[in-house]
């Protein structure tokens, strides 16, 4: 096997993809937490993706993403078999693991690959574990059955009701507290402003929660300052303070901000994508219309 080589591919989901990649170090060092930027040819941009898991004997990663533009684009077009260009990491720091008691993690669409190797180590650590799966519709829905196997309970909710519960991931957390059963820890990947609504959920209740960040990415190396989020009113770089920080004191409405800034260029470069064009406008900045990870 090749350095980076696509050793199976999968569509797990519509425009939902899972890949096996042949990536030796990366698969022997990673921890749960972590991730890895990416570049599919010489001139597209760098984008993050959560190692979703690794086999450190065979040296393969696990990633799952979504095609929402140029970029997770063109890697979705890619076949077993082929190269991914280039593959830095794992970056980011290791999730901070202890045995809290009772955990909910929650996923919200796609946002529930990250939160897979996290419920893993969790699980590993000794705490019980509630899950919530969340998502637009039925076939939205990803992961549920790895999610039962880490987990004690599961709870799937899809905003149609076309499966599980009918509602955000947020209605079944709040419902999950209303029962008065302790909470001691919350961890939540998903769109940010349901980050923000768990934020806002657990916040009088006083239960430690933490969210796993999706800013704009460059380096992932704490070079370009792109993934400058704010935290506690300090500033943080996502890339190699988090991505994992503390819920209640993450500035969501800045984070949403700066998701947008290259919003305009990334639907040029996803159009000319869609057009069987070479997407030049994709070297720029990742951002919230082309977020993978
Ligand atoms: P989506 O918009 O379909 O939302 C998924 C689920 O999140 C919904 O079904 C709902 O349960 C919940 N949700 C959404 N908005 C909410 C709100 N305002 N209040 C409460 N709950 C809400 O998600 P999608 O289209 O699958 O997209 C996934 C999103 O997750 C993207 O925005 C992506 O950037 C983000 N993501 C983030 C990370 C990360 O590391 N933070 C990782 C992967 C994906
Ligand atoms: Fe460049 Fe974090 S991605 S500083």
């Amino acid at each position: 096997m090749l350095q980076n080589e696509i050793v199976f591919r999968e569509e797990i989901a519509p425009d939902t993809y899972r890949f096996l990649v042949h990536a030796p170090v990366i698969a022997r060092k990673r921890q749960a937490g972590q991730f890895v930027v990416l570049r599919v040819h010489d001139k597209g941009e760098r984008f993050p993706l959560t190692i979703v898991s690794s086999d450190r004997d065979e040296g393969i990663i696990e990633l799952i993403f979504q095609a929402v533009g140029a970029s997770t684009g063109l890697l979705a077009e890619m076949e077993a078999g082929e190269r991914i260009l280039d593959i830095a990491g794992p970056l980011g720091r290791p999730t901070h693991i202890e045995r809290f008691g009772t955990c909910v993690v929650i996923g919200g669409g796609y946002g529930m690959a990250p939160v897979i190797p996290i419920a893993t180590a969790l699980k590993d650590a000794g705490n019980r574990l509630i899950g919530i799966n969340g998502a637009r519709s039925r076939e939205h829905v990803i992961l549920e059955d790895r999610l039962r196997e880490i987990c004690d309970r599961v709870e799937v909710c899809t905003d149609d009701g076309s499966y599980g519960h009918r509602g955000f991931v947020t209605d079944v957390l709040r419902e999950i507290i209303e029962s008065g059963r302790r909470i001691d820890f919350v961890l939540a990947v998903g769109p940010t402003p349901m980050m923000q609504a768990v934020a806002e959920l657990t916040r009088p209740h006083g239960i430690k929660t933490v969210v796993s960040l999706n800013p704009i990415m460059v380096d992932g190396t704490g070079m370009c300052g792109g993934c400058r989020v704010e935290v506690g009113g300090e500033t943080k770089f996502a890339c190699v303070d988090g991505p994992e920080f503390d819920a209640h004191q993450v500035n969501f409405d800045m984070l949403m901000l700066r998701q947008r800034m290259y919003a305009d260029t990334e639907g040029e470069a996803a159009k000319m994508f869609l057009a069987h064009s070479t997407p030049v406008g994709a070297c720029h900045p990742q951002g919230e219309a082309d977020h993978a990870q």
